[in-house]
């Protein structure tokens, strides 16, 4: 994962955080792009958006080099951790959003805490999927309802069914329904579309705690709406992570975390340290 920042149409510029094949997948001993985070917060910069839109389905059950199972390591661990190392930036930059890209899949979704990483079996890509997207809408609920009053919302959402590649490696009959279904899928440019709109619409300024598919807030499912299993996944997340489960205040002392990188983009706009 490498940090690139390009200016956008306005002159604010993107800090993007994309993977580096030459490395490896995992943040382990590995403090570069801890330390792009790091440099990022004491640059000066103010951090108005922050998307987390990576994502991908690993077709069998696979654990990264820290050991956790993939999919749930990109889809839910690493924008957990990215979000809360810049929980303090985007509080100081508030009024701030934080739009986590989730899926209508998280209505399949289910979270056994004894098996939360198929450990003991169950596996299938379809599942896992759902799970890592059921995660990031209670992460979503409970980023809400611990940022309440600071200026900081957060809101995810299903973007639509979207001709991408994200299941490009997943099992042959996944490929299968994909290959026709993707005739009827929207473009990479309309899926990005009620991203913008969460991420710029006066519509919901100041909204937080909402799921939404296609630019309406909608209900989502009960599993992703009880706060106990929200509470119960942050901190186990914490845990595997190695950040406290209160952890905004102390991140800056954990800069080994055991996380697999994900792409993270990030809005921001300049400022004096001075500002800031
Ligand atoms: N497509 C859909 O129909 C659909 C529906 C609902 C939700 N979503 C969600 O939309 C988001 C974007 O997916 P997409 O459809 O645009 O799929 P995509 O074309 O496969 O894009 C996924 C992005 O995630 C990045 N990524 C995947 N694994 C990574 C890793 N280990 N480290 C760093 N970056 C990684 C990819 O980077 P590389 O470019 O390096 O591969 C790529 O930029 C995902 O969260 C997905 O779950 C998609």
């Amino acid at each position: 994962m490498a940090a690139n920042t390009k200016p956008t149409q306005n002159g604010a510029p993107v800090l993007q955080f994309v993977r580096n094949d030459q490395r490896p997948e995992s943040l382990t001993n590995d403090s570069q792009e801890i330390q792009a985070v790091s440099e990022a917060r004491q640059a000066g910069l103010k951090l108005h958006i922050l998307v987390n839109n990576a994502g991908s389905a690993s077709p069998k059950r696979e654990v990264t080099e820290d050991g956790i199972e993939r999919t749930f390591a990109v889809n839910r661990l690493a924008p957990f951790l990215l979000t809360n190392l810049l929980l303090d930036l985007l509080k100081r930059s508030a009024p701030a959003k934080v739009i986590n890209v989730a899926s209508i899949e998280h209505r399949q979704g289910t979270l056994p805490f004894d098996n939360l990483q198929f450990e003991q079996g169950g596996y299938g890509v379809v599942r896992a999927y759902a799970r890592s997207k059921l995660a990031n809408v209670l992460f979503t609920m409970e980023l809400a309802r611990r940022l309440a009053g600071t200026g900081v919302t957060a809101n995810c959402l299903h973007p639509g069914a979207v001709a991408t590649n994200i299941w490009s490696h997943g099992p042959g009959y996944v490929r299968l329904v994909f290959a026709v279904a993707r005739l009827f899928m929207l473009s990479a440019e309309q899926g990005a579309d009620p991203i913008v709109q969460l991420a710029v619409s006066s519509e919901v300024e100041g909204l937080t705690g909402g799921y939404y598919e296609r630019n309406r807030k909608v209900t989502p499912s009960p599993l992703a709406r009880d706060h106990a299993i929200a509470k119960r996944l942050w901190d186990r997340s914490a845990a595997l992570v190695g950040l406290s489960p209160d952890a905004h205040d102390t991140v800056q002392t954990h800069l080994n975390p055991k996380c697999t990188c994900v792409e993270v983009a990030f809005s921001a706009q300049h400022s004096s340290p001075a500002e800031s």
